[in-house]
């Protein structure tokens, strides 16, 4: 597959070209097995056959879903999450307090809220309950999470001593997330784009390198309003270390602490501060 027809495709599905530019070898490869496997010789027939079957339209945007991540991406937030942000919601929130990583991956970023949740709750004095979602449109993605097993490459940001309190070893370079780390996380499959909202509302959303990087601006508009709707007033949007929202306005105001880290504001408000 050329670029010109790997545009196409990505063009058709709404998704952005510069997002794939780390990922496009894989990307193609995987997308001419699918249409291989369903017969289109060119990639004008199998945009006809993905008009034609909705199943295949969603084997195709598995086909381009990436699922790079890591424990602790971006050392830097989680720091200012346990430091500052997290004891604050636990002050603030009410109970539960409700956590969504959206567009989990293989759950690396649920995992390390857990971990770092865990943590903190041992510090305070009280402590709401945690809901914690995780989702993903993908099942199998989903399927990886809840088993808990990791290369240890994705383990990189992870210290001994959280390797050694939260992971057992697991076969060659691999380790198993602790029984009681998986405990209550809510894997749902959900497709940021269509799928309801989670029940809100939500304390502080993980949302990152998913959405803004991988969808032109009309889709990840649609989608990030549906997010920032199901956040409290006051609650936490976390976006990845390349990513910004698009054109807005947005009721979200940039936090002193992270560049990555947003709140949500009144619109009036956020047209003070921004
Ligand atoms: C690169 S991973 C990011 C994982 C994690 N958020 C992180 O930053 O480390 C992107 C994930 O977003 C998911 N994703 C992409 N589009 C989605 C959509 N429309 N709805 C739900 N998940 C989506 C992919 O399946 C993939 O697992």
């Amino acid at each position: 597959m050329d670029d010109g027809d790997f545009r196409t495709v990505l063009e058709f599905f709404g998704l952005a070209w510069h997002g794939y530019r780390k990922v496009r070898k894989v990307a193609k490869k995987r997308l001419s097995r699918l249409m291989a496997s369903c017969e289109a010789a060119s990639v004008r027939a199998f945009l006809e056959r993905c008009r034609q079957s909705e199943a295949i339209r969603e084997e195709a945007l598995r086909a381009l879903a990436v699922p790079i991540s890591r424990f602790f991406r971006d050392r830097r937030l989680w720091i200012v999450l346990e430091t500052e942000i997290v004891p604050g919601l636990i002050r603030w929130s009410g109970d539960p307090l409700r956590v969504w990583s959206a567009g989990c991956a293989r759950g690396e970023e649920a995992y390390s809220f857990k971990i770092l949740w865990h943590e903190v709750a041992a510090r305070a004095e009280r402590v709401p309950s945690l809901e914690l979602w995780a989702t993903d449109f993908h099942v199998g993605f989903l399927e990886a999470a809840a088993e808990g097993v990791y290369h240890r490459s994705s383990l990189r940001e992870v210290s001994s001593d959280r390797l050694s309190a939260f992971f057992a070893p697991a076969g060659e370079d691999r380790y198993a997330v602790s029984g009681f780390l998986k405990e209550g996380i809510r894997w749902r499959r959900s497709d940021l784009r269509r799928d309801p909202p989670l029940p809100s509302p939500v304390h502080l959303v993980f949302l990152r390198n998913n959405l803004l990087t991988y969808y032109e601006p009309p889709e990840q508009a649609r989608a990030l309003r549906r997010v920032v709707k199901s956040l409290a007033e006051g609650g936490f949007l976390v976006l990845g270390s390349r990513e910004r929202p698009p054109p807005g306005p947005w009721p979200l105001v940039r936090c002193a602490a992270h560049p990555h880290l947003f709140r949500k504001v009144t619109l009036w408000d956020s047209c003070r501060f921004e």
